[in-house]
């Protein structure tokens, strides 16, 4: 069973998260774990402080580096890998998440908040993961997106074919996926799919993803190593395009 760990200073945003859809059902079927651990339970001195000018001054508090690791510590085991959520880290894509889902390590999440950590945290973790080139309050957010990710694919969490299909694991998008009514406002559902001929499905499906994919992430098919039959298909999208 895949463990979470996250290291939070507001335990409450996470709630909701693991009260709603796929990750309530996958909590209370067992096939996940998450625990949510407060900062502030490691906190130093009678003041519970957590937080902290920065030396050589400057706008906004610092988490301390005192109560992150021992938070860290007491809950790091030999099977556990520790990640920071920050936008200074390693970009989040798919192949991670596969990664993550595959491998039997528990998963601590570091999230920081206000205006950063202290850098020295960096000797106490095995990883910076970033969700996106954006700033956000706080890892919470960013963690959360880690969980879901893993627990999706997560053994018996969701049908399994569902997710060989899914956009980013083979590096095409998803192909079009549409259902009643057949009409809406003049906008038709294409008519192959009502023909109920599953090879000539397999085959518009095939098209219309690689379509997509030309269309709106081209940068994805320069990682892909395509077929000789999906090249052709794709020429085929191309001069259709020109005309
Ligand atoms: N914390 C703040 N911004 C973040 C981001 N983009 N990714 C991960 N953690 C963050």
């Amino acid at each position: 069973m895949k463990k979470f760990t996250v290291l939070t200073l507001f335990p409450e945003m996470f709630n909701n998260f693991m009260t709603t859809s796929i990750i309530k059902k996958a909590l209370y079927e067992k096939l996940i774990a998450i625990k949510i651990v407060d900062i502030r339970d490691y906190s130093i001195g009678k003041h519970h402080q957590v937080d902290d000018y920065q030396y050589g001054g400057g706008e906004g508090m610092v988490l301390m580096i005192e109560p992150l690791v021992a938070a860290i510590k007491a809950h790091q085991t030999k099977d556990s890998v520790t990640i920071l959520l920050t936008p200074q880290g390693k970009q989040y894509v798919q192949e991670q998440v596969q990664q993550f889902a595959a491998n039997d390590n528990d998963l601590i999440l570091v999230c920081g908040h206000y205006e950063g950590f202290d850098e020295r945290i960096l000797y106490y973790i095995d990883y910076e993961l970033s969700i996106g080139d954006y700033i956000l309050t706080g890892g919470e957010l960013a963690s959360m997106v880690v969980i879901d990710s893993v627990t999706r694919l997560c053994e018996n969490v969701i049908n399994t074919q569902s997710h060989l299909n899914d956009s980013f694991s083979n590096n095409l998008l998803d192909y079009p996926v549409y259902t009643k009514p057949v009409e809406y406002d003049g906008h038709y559902v294409p008519e192959v799919l009502l023909s109920g001929h599953h090879q000539k499905i397999a085959q518009w499906r095939e098209y219309e993803a690689l379509k997509k994919t030309w269309l709106k992430r081209p940068d994805l098919l320069e990682k892909k190593n395509l077929t000789t039959e999906q090249q052709i298909l794709l020429e085929k999208i191309k001069n259709e395009k020109k005309v």
